[in-house]
């Protein structure tokens, strides 16, 4: 696991950004793992400032997406096929067949993440893997539990997420209550993981995941085990890192 330590936010999505180019650009044909939620929109933001400049060239990626809620459809502005469009796909040359979420409107959710996990490994997995982090430690939807989820599926939010997503919709009663989630032997499939973190109040969970036991409570803490993971946090999100790791 490789820490790279940005001075704040906007730093932190700069040199995300920078990752995620350098893969483009070194594999102009790779799968793309993205995630959404409030830690990647500054990324997202850097990377179509440098496709305005003709940096980066995306008209051969293809992406596929870590969740979506079950119950809304893509045109829904909460929905995390609408964040994509919004915040990514609507302003890069990617091509939008090229682009996957999981259909939060399937009628069997099961059949979908079936589906799901099949169509990763037809595009020939991932080669770069994007995630943000919960405040209990989740990655993709996978909350913390007694044993690590693995597949795709179906997954009920816990209510920790639930209360903090409620900042997007009008009300709590609103937010989904499950979600389609890539599994975490799918995340840990990833041949490459960019961790982003920011904020302090993320540093405790921060310094579990990294250093503590690994342990589905923490589901973060499995990518102890994966071979090639970067996070690139903020000093604020570093700061329980900091105070005890010398
Ligand atoms: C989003 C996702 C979630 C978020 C996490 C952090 O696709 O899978 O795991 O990354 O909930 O969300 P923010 O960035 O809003 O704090």
């Amino acid at each position: 696991m490789r820490i790279i330590k940005t001075k704040n936010y906007d730093d932190m999505s700069q040199k995300a950004s920078a990752q995620i180019m350098a893969q483009v650009n070194l594999k102009p044909n790779a799968v793309l793992g993205l995630a959404t939620g409030s830690t990647p929109i500054g990324t997202y933001k850097c990377i179509v400032e440098s496709f305005k400049n003709g940096f980066v060239d995306f008209s051969e990626i293809k992406t596929v997406n870590l969740d979506e809620y079950v119950g809304l459809d893509g045109n829904n502005d909460q929905s995390y096929r609408y964040f994509m469009n919004d915040n990514l796909f609507n302003h890069v040359n990617i091509d939008k067949n090229n682009t996957n979420v999981p259909n939060g409107m399937a009628s069997d959710t099961a059949v979908e993440a079936d589906r799901y996990e099949d169509l990763i490994e037809e595009i020939g997995g991932v080669d770069m893997q994007v995630l943000g982090m919960g405040l209990n430690g989740h990655i993709g939807f996978n909350e913390p539990t007694k044993i690590f989820d693995k597949r795709t599926r179906e997954v009920d939010l816990a209510p920790s997420t639930i209360e903090a997503n409620a900042r997007f919709f009008a009300s709590m009663d609103d937010v989904p209550k499950t979600a389609l989630s890539m599994g975490i032997s799918t995340i840990m499939k990833a041949r490459k993981i960019l961790l982003l973190v920011s904020g302090s109040a993320k540093a405790d969970i921060l310094y579990q995941a990294c250093y503590g036991d690994i342990t589905p409570d923490v589901p973060a803490s499995i990518l102890q085990l994966h071979p090639d993971v970067t996070v690139i946090a903020d000093e604020d999100a570093l700061a329980t890192i900091a105070k005890n790791v010398k």
